[in-house]
C-alpha cells in the first residue's frame, strides 16, 4: 500500500490572531495536493481559532498534550480537550521540547501512549545533535527514542514519525537528501526488525529541519521520505510549495 505524503506545519510559538487567520485564510485558498494529507500545528492557544477557520480536510495538531487525565495540572492539556475540540493530532517529542524544557525519552513514550489511547494521532520527533551526529551516534540515538515508545505501545498506525536532525532545525541547514534517506531508510528498517513488516511498509517517515519551496522537491524523490515537518516556512505562503512538492 502506497504511504499518504504527510506534510505538517509547526507553527511553534509564533504567529498572533490575525497572522494565523492570514495564513489559514492562504491555506484554504490555494490549491493543494488532494493526495497529501495536511496538519499544521498553531499554538495551543490558537488551536480552537485554527480548527474554526481551517477548511475541512485539512487538520489541526497541538504542539503537545499531557499523559494524565483531567485534573489537577496547571499549564497542561490533557487528551480529551483536544478531542473534545476535534484536534485530531499531537506533536510528541520536538526536539526543542527535549532540550529546552528537559523532556525525556520516557516521558515522549508516556505522553505518546496516552494521544494514541486516546485516539489522538501522533507526530513523533526524533533526531540527533552536531555533536552525536559527528560521533556517529545518529542511528543509535533515534532508534533508542523510537525503542523507548515501542515498550509502551503496540499499534503503530496512528503514527507518524518525524526525523528532524537538531542542527537542521531553523539553521537553514537541511539534511542533504542522502543524509535524510539514510537515517530514514534506518528507521524503516528498525521497525521491521523491532515492530512488523507491516508498521514498516506503512508507518509515514518525514523530514524536519530547514525544509523549504528550494530543497523539498529534491527530499520529496526519496524513497523513504514521506513527507516534511515544516517549522519557519510554514508560516510563509511557500507552505503551498511544499505541500504540493510531491505533485
Ligand atoms: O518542527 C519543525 C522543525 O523543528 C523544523 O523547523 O523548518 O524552522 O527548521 P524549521
Amino acid at each position: 500500500m502506497a504511504r499518504q505524503f504527510f506534510v505538517g506545519g509547526n507553527f511553534k510559538m509564533n504567529g498572533s490572531v490575525d497572522g494565523i487567520k492570514k495564513i489559514i485564510g492562504h491555506l484554504n485558498d490555494a490549491k493543494l495536493d488532494p493526495n497529501t494529507e495536511v496538519v499544521i500545528a498553531p499554538p495551543a492557544l490558537y488551536l480552537l481559532l485554527a480548527r474554526e477557520h481551517l477548511k475541512p480536510g485539512l487538520e489541526v495538531a497541538a504542539q503537545n498534550v499531557f499523559d494524565k487525565p483531567n485534573g489537577a495540572f496547571t499549564g497542561e492539556i490533557s487528551v480529551d480537550q483536544l478531542k473534545d475540540s476535534n484536534i485530531t493530532w499531537t506533536l510528541l517529542g520536538h526536539s526543542e521540547r527535549r532540550v529546552v524544557l528537559q523532556e525525556d525519552d520516557q516521558f515522549v513514550a508516556s505522553k505518546t501512549k496516552a494521544a494514541l489511547d486516546g485516539g489522538i494521532g501522533v507526530i513523533f520527533c526524533c533526531g540527533e545533535s552536531l555533536e552525536q551526529r559527528e560521533s556517529n551516534k545518529t542511528i543509535d540515538v533515534v532508534t533508542s527514542q523510537l525503542k523507548a515508545v515501542k515498550d509502551k505501545i503496540s499499534d503503530w498506525s496512528k503514527i507518524v514519525i518525524a526525523y528532524e536532525p537538531i542542527w537542521a532545525i531553523g539553521t537553514g541547514k537541511v539534511a542533504s537528501k542522502e543524509q535524510a534517506q539514510e537515517v530514514h531508510a534506518a528507521i524503516r528498517s528498525w521497525l521491521k526488525t523491532e515492530v512488523s513488516e507491516k508498521a514498516a511498509e506503512e508507518t509515514r517517515i518525514i523530514y524536519g529541519g530547514s525544509v523549504s519551496e528550494n530543497n523539498c522537491k529534491d527530499l520529496s524523490k526519496q524513497p523513504d521520505i514521506d513527507g516534511f515537518l515544516v517549522g519557519g516556512a510554514s508560516l510563509k505562503p511557500a507552505f503551498v510549495d511544499i505541500i504540493n512538492s510531491h505533485l
